[in-house]
């Protein structure tokens, strides 16, 4: 079947499409061509009419606009949760900005996304930037922020020319600037690239090197609310979180909420990869099970059966395919399964996958992009890469399984920032689920060799002759 025929099924099941995949209920994804990402279609699509229902519009009541409390409490209402990894509350990290300080305020987009199987904000960023936009815009008014950031994975030079280009037409239109719309509101917006380093999505790295200097997170407290970018308040969003803000503050908080379900509102978009037949980025509601997401990536691939997932990027603890099969796609039900929905990266893993390949593979990618100020982490991702790698090749002893939970244990909650948490908790997990696999490769290193019959030896004499 090919792309076409598969978008046509989809659509003939009611299931809304894109151009590069298949979504349910979309608020991001909506109307996207994969062409129109221009400001004059943004605006087709009710594109920056939130913006002017908080800046312009005068309501039935005769009111002019909303207030930065009434856009906060808006957000609140609608339990949207980051969509960068940790699932915060994104009402009440607006609310810790201390709207009144005297200074200087910034506002962060981490659109870094360096996550492995995240590929959900360089879609953005390439087919919706105004919605990115005018989210950031909303947010820099809901807490009285003038200058803003938007830090993009340096890897992918064409989202960041996307962005400047989209940057320019906002501009050029008055939504962003001096007295935007007319009034007497401004806020300078640029982008800024990384260069590809995956620490640099962890907020204070990020922070860091946008003040141009070694990508390094920070010890906190304090925190950026209060000691941010140059040492002012800061607020930081992932991409995904500022692209549904417009959608919400249309059609209100309890909208949003209605689609997900209670604490968990709105859509989500999964990035789904590995062993499905259709790999890509799915719009869906939180909430929604995990066997209809995997429906629409067109399921196992032919002739294999689920094994395990990863629901949530690299670093979310893996789950055998039973768990999986029986969650909902929400940071809730993820939680209580024993992982975590993450930036929402879904790797799927079929039974030809070998666990202890998988887990080689991961230990490598975080002992590399360790960061190295901290002991634990850079002495122990190295560690941990070593014992399974020796594992895999048939060198593991039988102590091995401890010294991985014990090294693992030394890392987890001992760093500065949470690489070292993403490091250990693959391991525990795939050790947790999976120790039958480590188990056997150890023992088929252990048993001895049987000797050759003798007709089969060689003696030395008939060697050397
Ligand atoms: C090692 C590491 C890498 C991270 N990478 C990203 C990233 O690429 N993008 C992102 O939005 N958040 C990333 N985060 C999470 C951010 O630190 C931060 O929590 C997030 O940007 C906040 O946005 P949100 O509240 O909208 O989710 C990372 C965290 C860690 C510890
Ligand atoms: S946990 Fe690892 S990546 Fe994070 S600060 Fe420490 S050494 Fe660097």
């Amino acid at each position: 079947m090919n792309a076409q025929q598969v978008l046509g099924q989809f659509q003939a099941t009611g299931v809304q499409t894109c151009f590069h995949g298949r979504h349910i209920n979309p608020q991001i994804y909506a109307g996207l061509d994969g062409t129109n990402w221009r400001l004059k279609d943004y605006e087709a699509r009710e594109g920056y009419a939130a913006l002017k229902k908080i800046l312009t519009d005068v309501n039935d009541a005769g009111v002019k606009g909303l207030t930065q409390d009434q856009v906060i409490a808006t957000v609140k209402e609608s339990a949207l949760r980051g969509r960068g990894g940790a699932g915060f509350p994104t009402g009440l990290k607006w609310s810790f900005m201390p709207r009144q300080f005297p200074g200087q305020k910034y506002l962060v987009c981490n659109s870094d996304e360096g996550e492995p199987g995240t590929c959900k904000d360089r879609d953005l960023l390439m087919y919706n930037p105004h919605q990115v936009i005018e989210g950031m815009i909303i947010a820099a008014y809901a807490m009285g922020i003038t200058v803003g950031y938007n830090y993009i994975h340096g890897e992918i030079f064409q989202t960041y020319q996307r962005f400047e280009e989209a940057l320019q037409e906002a501009r050029a239109a008055g939504y962003l600037g001096d007295r935007i719309l007319g009034s007497n509101f401004s806020f300078q917006l640029h982008a800024s690239h990384g260069f590809g380093a995956y620490i640099c999505g962890e907020e204070t790295a990020l922070l860091e090197s946008l003040e141009g200097k070694k990508g390094q997170p920070r010890f906190k407290p304090p925190f950026p609310a209060s000691f941010g970018l140059y040492g002012k308040p800061t607020t930081i969003n992932n991409t995904e979180t500022f692209a549904a803000v417009p959608w919400i503050i249309r059609n209100g908080g309890q909208a949003f909420l209605e689609v997900g379900k209670p604490n968990n509102g709105g859509t989500k978009i999964y990035s789904v990869s590995g062993d499905v037949e259709w790999p890509g980025n799915y719009e869906i509601p939180l909430g929604t099970p995990f066997s209809k997401l995997l429906e629409l990536a067109g399921g196992v691939r032919k002739g294999r059966t689920l094994k395990a997932v990863i629901p949530g990027g690299s670093s979310a603890p893996v789950l055998p395919a039973d768990i999986m099969m029986n969650c909902t796609m929400d940071y809730d039900s993820i939680a209580k399964a024993g992982s975590m929905l993450g930036s929402g990266a879904v790797i799927v893993m079929d039974d030809s996958r070998s666990m202890v390949e998988s887990l080689k593979r991961l230990s490598y990618f975080y002992m590399h992009e360790s960061c190295g100020q901290c002991t634990p982490c850079r002495e122990g991702t190295g560690w941990l890469w070593r014992v399974v790698d020796r594992i895999h090749n048939g060198h593991g002893k039988p102590s091995d399984m401890d010294l991985l939970n014990s090294v693992a244990d030394n890392i987890q909650g001992r760093t500065i920032c949470a690489l070292g948490d993403a490091a250990a908790m693959p391991v525990r997990a795939m050790i947790k689920h999976f120790r039958h696999e480590f188990e056997a490769l150890i023992q088929r290193a252990e048993t001895p060799t049987p000797a050759l019959p003798r007709e089969g030896r060689v003696s030395n004499e008939a060697r050397s002759a």
